[in-house]
């Protein structure tokens, strides 16, 4: 890829966006949040890159990628006033059809081109499927860790602060109830990921995320999550008991031992 295709894209992105706002301060509130998501994501996308020595072509398709990944939750947001997914809305879906009606990729070449769409089509799925392709391979790791990397951040601030501001958005219109599912326990003591199935209620919502870390692909994103104390700020807002507090241990263990 070339740096004048990515202005190009850069740009059509800048302008659509700045299009999106509502009179409804809590769909406000979600918007801004939505595009920080998409500067952070950018930001930690160059970090990674840098890290691993990313050439300049992939590095700007990663970036391209960091920005458009979310594209779909604007209008998911203002349409549906949820950025919940379910099988009559999903981000992804929303931000390909965006992707294709605005013809935002024509800039580029079939190979280049595919592979944005590839990484937005799979940020998001809990299992990736068999991918042979390397440079589609070693583009969707990063995006994805770049992705978590942030959503960490935002929802271990929204749990630190929730009783202030409360988000339905972030809690993903589940129920603040006690208790959390054995099979999410499970998953974190196999030191796997929690599948999205399994997730009933916050308590779950916020151990499925903490388990994102069975799944990153590079050192630089342990060191990233470790520094900035993510996980253990969410741990912070579970309440405690020995379950929880083992699991705890078991990702914080995990995460130590790859830093
Ligand atoms: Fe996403
Ligand atoms: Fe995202």
């Amino acid at each position: 890829m070339i740096q004048e295709s990515y202005n190009k894209i850069s740009t059509w992105y800048n302008a659509y966006v700045s299009e999106f706002s509502s009179e409804d301060s809590e769909i406000q509130i979600n918007i801004d949040l939505i595009k920080e998501h998409a500067s952070r994501v950018l930001e930690n996308v160059q970090e990674l890159g840098a890290s691993i020595n990313l050439d300049e072509s992939n590095s700007l398709l990663l970036k391209t990628c960091a920005f458009l990944h979310d594209i779909g939750r604007f209008e998911q947001l203002v349409k549906n006033g949820s950025y919940a997914d379910n099988d009559e809305s999903n981000h992804i879906q929303i931000g390909l059809d965006v992707i294709e009606e605005h013809e935002i990729l024509d800039v580029l070449n079939e190979n280049e081109k595919q592979l944005i769409i590839d990484c937005v089509k799979l940020h998001d799925i809990s299992v990736l499927p068999k991918i042979e392709d390397e440079q589609s391979l070693a583009l969707i790791h990063l995006l994805r860790d770049a992705d978590r990397i942030d959503v960490l951040r935002v929802v271990s601030e929204y749990y630190t602060h929730k009783k202030i501001y409360p988000n339905r958005h972030l809690d993903m219109e589940l129920i603040d109830k006690p208790g959390f599912s054995k099979k999410i326990s499970k998953a974190i003591l196999d030191e796997k990921i929690a599948k999205c199935d399994d997730v009933e209620n916050v308590n779950d919502l916020k151990l499925s995320q903490m388990s994102w870390i069975f799944d990153l692909n590079h050192k630089r994103s342990f060191k990233m999550i470790s520094e900035k104390g993510y996980i253990k700020a969410i741990f912070e807002t579970l309440p405690k008991n020995d379950d929880v507090i083992d699991m705890y241990r078991n990702m914080k263990i995990f995460m130590e031992n790859r830093l």
